[in-house]
């Protein structure tokens, strides 16, 4: 970690991870904590700066979150965003009030006085806001530094304290000027020297890897996915051959990708490199069913099945290592805020397995961070920017029963869509795109033939977090040399369609 970092304190806002984003983005560490932290711990963490965060209520709800005043004679800078800045003012003795007509969306701000925080800001600039309270009045000891037509008071601060409020969300792109005023925080306000950097985390990490690990051997469960490859890199600068990788093939990976895997990571770094090959198995388990839940089950726990009993016999002590990224260890502002979500990168592992310990090499970086340091590791590009892929694999993209000749034409038509994507430009505007089997047989005609064969769907979306998703416009020409190339090239395929559901209704998987 950094020398330096700043605390976003979390009142359940949806922009929260955002702010933490974009002050890394900025070379200074931060860290998002609930709003239910102590304040001991807070002052015992020796933050250069603390940001409060937006959230979804009104400071005078008996629910809503609060903090005692305490926190804002620290000494240490505070910024309140949205309804932290209102929360300031509630604290400190001034008025908040309802709007009388809500602001929502971009809105122009002028500055009415000169600020640390707006320092090289023009005097009028376009934010985003969205609030249906506002401060009517400041706190005694505050000046109001900038103003909307329907926001007497939007930004204002207390210069000699350090405490600066501003109703609008500067961590949002629409704010024209916002990340300017974050790094005015951080900078001219929290005095911060901005040492947060890949290139210095990578070096820190090895060395505390070495430090921690020593002589002993570690064991890291490898998916081929951005998050276990990038961990799996750095413990491989760390300890070398003391790491053991260990990566289950289930047959259900796109074509070629277990040995793309595995080369990738035999021939670029030092590791012991295990690959279980388990694909007849699972087929065999697999056979006759047909329901999607039931062959999520059998795949999930057959995996895990193959993968303890591989890390069991290579356990011999040691560390055990997963990819668990930030994210995943949030513990959330909303609601009980003791609750950490789980995820499925952090796994129970079975009682009898005994390892000296978990590392989480990852554990504080966000997944931009995670790419940049995979970039620098020197992992491809291709891996480090994989669109996500489900667990269960090509089984979910395979509906009804699924057998080898099944798995190998989807493999098959899935390589010619994505060759196709890659060679027409269109992928880096696609969040996820893949071929999908429905258990359809179409007649078509070949030559002077009948056939009878199969349909293959092409699925594409666009999305930001994969809750919702779009389907994509793809140009006509793309899909129709993706269609021919399909019929023409991939055995047994006569037919081929285009999956234009979003996401409500529909989900970004078929299965
Ligand atoms: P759905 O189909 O739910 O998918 O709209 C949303 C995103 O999640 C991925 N997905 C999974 N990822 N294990 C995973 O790790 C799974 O079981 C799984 N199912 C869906 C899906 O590919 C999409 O990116």
């Amino acid at each position: 970690m950094a020398n330096e970092k700043v605390l976003v304190l979390d009142f359940g806002g949806q922009y929260n991870q955002l702010i933490a984003r974009r002050v890394r983005d900025l070379s200074v560490y931060a860290e998002i904590k609930p709003y239910s932290t102590s304040l001991e711990e807070i002052r015992s963490q020796g933050y250069k700066g603390i940001i409060f965060t937006g959230g979804p209520n009104s400071v005078y709800d008996e629910s809503s979150p609060h903090y005692t005043s305490e926190i804002l004679s620290l000494g240490v800078p505070v910024l309140g965003i949205c309804y932290g800045s209102q929360l300031i003012s509630y604290m400190l003795g001034g008025e908040v009030s309802a709007c009388e007509k809500s602001e929502y969306g971009k809105i122009n701000v002028r500055l009415v006085k000169e600020s640390k925080l707006f320092k090289d800001v023009p005097k009028k600039s376009v934010v985003w806001m969205s609030h249906t309270d506002y401060i009517s009045k400041a706190p005694d000891g505050f000046s109001v530094t900038a103003e909307s037509d329907d926001c007497p008071c939007a930004a204002m601060e207390n210069e000699q304290k350090k405490i600066y409020a501003v109703q609008f969300h500067p961590e949002v792109t629409h704010s024209e000027y916002g990340i300017k005023m974050l790094q005015n925080f951080l900078y001219e306000v929290c005095g911060c020297s901005g040492d947060w950097v890949m290139d210095d985390f990578i070096d820190r990490t090895v060395s505390k890897l070495k430090e921690k690990i020593g002589g002993k051997r570690v064991v890291l469960g490898l998916s081929g996915g951005v998050d276990s490859s990038v961990a799996a890199a750095l413990l491989s600068r760390a300890v070398g051959n003391q790491l053991t990788c260990v990566f289950v093939d289930q047959g259900l990976m796109r074509k070629d990708e277990g040995d793309f895997v595995e080369k990738t990571f035999t021939s670029l770094f030092d590791m012991r490199f295990v690959r279980v090959n388990c694909g007849d198995e699972f087929l065999v388990k697999l056979k006759g069913v047909t329901d999607p839940e039931q062959k999520r089950k059998i795949i999930g726990t057959e995996f895990y099945n193959v993968f303890w009993n591989k890390i069991r016999e290579e356990a011999d002590g040691g560390f055990f290592a997963q990819g668990t990224i930030y994210p995943d260890r949030i513990e959330s502002g909303k609601g009980d805020a003791a609750t950490i979500k789980t995820h499925h990168n952090q796994v129970k592992m079975p009682d009898d397995i005994k390892f000296e310990g978990v590392i989480e090499p990852l554990g504080d970086l966000f997944k931009d961070e995670v790419r940049k340091v995979g970039e620098k590791l020197g992992i491809p590009h291709e891996l480090v920017w994989r669109q996500p892929f489900p667990g269960p694999g090509l089984g979910v993209r395979i509906l009804g029963e699924i057998t080898k000749e099944k798995i190998k034409i989807l493999q098959e038509a899935d390589a010619v869509f994505r060759d196709e994507i890659k060679k027409s430009g269109e992928e880096g505007r696609l969040s996820q795109f893949f071929a999908v089997l429905p258990d359809v047989r179409t007649v078509g005609v070949m030559g002077d033939h009948r056939t009878y064969d199969h349909l293959i769907a092409i699925r594409a979306v666009t999305t930001d977090d994969f809750m919702t998703a779009d389907w994509a416009r793809i140009p006509y020409d793309v899909l129709a040399r993706v269609s021919n190339r399909l019929t023409n090239e991939v055995e047994h395929v006569n037919r081929v369609v285009y999956d234009i559901t979003s996401k409500p209704p529909g989900t970004v998987e078929w299965e």
